[in-house]
């Protein structure tokens, strides 16, 4: 049994990161004819991650499904984020049991979750039935974990600063668009936020592991990659002699891939060079998420974003002038503790001034062990949802201003699969990042086509193939 501890994973020490190359000593059919079910919660490195996971378990023999009441195993792959989203693993975890009480099932809860001594405490007091915990750092241990797997509650999290693992298997979700992570961790240590303390400090991958995964990928006939990151634009500074993350984004784009995108940014390490890289390669695409947070200088202090509205701005200025067509989202964050009203106006007036293609909004939600979480807050939950809702309609207002900027006029759009919408329509994304349902033929399913606007809405649009 391994717990976490926070003070571990608060701890940066100056210990050279190993890299770790996994040979693939679990592939044999121990699990086969079992089922397994899979849930992902949160951001893309989970979903990055999630794939990984089959991967270990597809090796084993096993297969999935996406019927929880046939499964033998059950994996929650859970976000730390935010509290909604523990309430929600918890919830399922409810419904786990319930069916845990009928017949044999192992579950298990990996994910940023684990990596919560407060979650893992809660676990082995008042969720015994809960198999097995691992966290981020042991993934590739999961078919260790499972074949060891006696009757007795497993916890095996690390609260390290973390390796760097390659030749990791994934199972991917897509023949078409690609995650590759570039990066690992974070350094920043934003006020609010319990990244770096689930998953470790930052760590780059070596430039050429990364070149060769994506060769691979463009072998292979992916059309798409994202290069992934808690902070990609801080690529390379925890390595000698590596490249930059604007360099990295030039080698990547000679690779040949046809689309090349990355998330997400910090506004804190966003270089000229990185913005002349971006406009210099027509196969990066002109869409970039650069998380504002908030627009009062003030409260960026007390976040620790490290850059002022100003700032902010003047970044958001030189990237519209510099990347032609290039679409902006964002991340906001409402109720910051002590944000006021003026704060809150700030927020605003910067939505106003960047015109943002579109953003994610959130009530600020404390997190244990983070610095804010002791900040004294006088703000009433029901202000801080007002501001909210004030926020989207200001946001879904510029989403469909921009958005209808698009109708009539004819763009690349990467046809990805078949529309949620309508099973006679296909679906895919603009350059910039927009989705648009479109009536053409299934057999552009993985290529870039022609595509004319034909209507838009506040977070999709319609077009026909040309
Ligand atoms: N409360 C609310 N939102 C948060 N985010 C990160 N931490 C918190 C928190 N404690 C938001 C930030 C980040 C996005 C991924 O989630 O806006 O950019
Ligand atoms: Fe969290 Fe800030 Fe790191 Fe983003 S940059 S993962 S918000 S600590």
């Amino acid at each position: 049994m391994k717990l976490p501890n926070y003070e571990d994973e608060r701890k940066r020490t100056n210990e050279e990161v190993k890299f770790i190359y996994l040979d693939d000593e679990f592939n044999n059919d121990a699990l086969k004819n079992k089922k397994y079910f899979l849930k992902t919660y949160g951001c893309q490195m989970n979903v990055h991650d999630s794939e990984e996971l089959r991967a270990h378990l597809e090796n084993l023999g096993a297969v999935e499904t996406d019927d929880l009441d046939e499964s033998d195993i059950v994996i929650l792959n859970t976000c730390a984020i935010r509290e909604n989203a523990h309430d929600k693993v918890f919830g399922y975890l409810g419904r786990c049991k319930h069916i845990k009480e009928q017949r044999d099932l192992i579950i298990c809860l990996c994910g940023c979750m684990a990596q919560e001594e407060s979650v893992t405490t809660e676990i082995r007091e008042k969720y015994p039935y809960v198999d097995i915990v691992f966290g981020t750092h042991n993934i590739h241990e999961l078919p260790k974990l499972i074949l060891n797997h006696q009757k007795k509650q497993d916890i095996e999290v690390y609260s390290i600063e973390g390796n760097v693992y390659e030749n990791i298997p994934y199972k991917r979700d897509s023949k078409i668009s690609a995650w590759v992570n570039i990066m690992y961790g974070c350094d920043k240590f934003c006020t609010y936020c319990i990244v770096p303390y689930t998953r470790g400090k930052q760590r780059s991958r070596k430039s050429i592991d990364i070149i060769d995964e994506v060769n691979d990928l463009v072998k292979c006939g992916y059309q798409e990659i994202t290069l992934l990151g808690q902070n990609v634009n801080a690529y390379g500074k925890d390595l000698d002699n590596e490249v930059s993350f604007a360099k990295l984004l030039e080698l990547v784009a000679k690779t040949g891939i046809k689309r090349l995108r990355f998330v997400t940014s910090h506004p804190w390490d966003f270089t000229d060079e990185m913005i002349d890289v971006i406009s210099k390669y027509d196969n990066i695409m002109p869409y970039i998420h650069l998380p504002l947070q908030s627009g009062s200088s003030k409260i960026l202090k007390l976040m620790g974003r490290r850059y002022t509205k100003e700032e902010y701005l003047d970044l958001y200025k030189k990237m519209k002038e510099k990347i032609s067509d290039v679409a902006i989202t964002t991340d906001i964050i409402v109720g910051f503790p002590n944000e006021s009203d003026e704060d809150f106006s700030e927020t605003l007036d910067v939505v106003k001034k960047c015109e943002f293609d579109s953003a994610y909004t959130f009530i600020y939600s404390p997190r244990i062990g983070t610095p804010a979480a002791k900040m004294k807050d006088s703000v009433s939950l029901e202000t801080k949802e007002k501001r909210l809702q004030e926020l989207n309609k200001l946001i879904n207002h510029y989403s469909n201003i921009k958005n209808k900027e698009y109708l009539n006029k004819t763009v690349k759009v990467l046809i990805t699969g078949i529309s949620d919408k309508d099973n006679n329509k296909v679906c895919g994304y603009t350059e910039t990042m927009k989705l648009v349902n479109v009536d053409a033929p299934k057999d552009t399913i993985g290529k870039i086509i022609d595509v004319k606007i034909t209507d838009t809405k506040s977070f999709s649009m319609d077009g026909e193939i040309v």
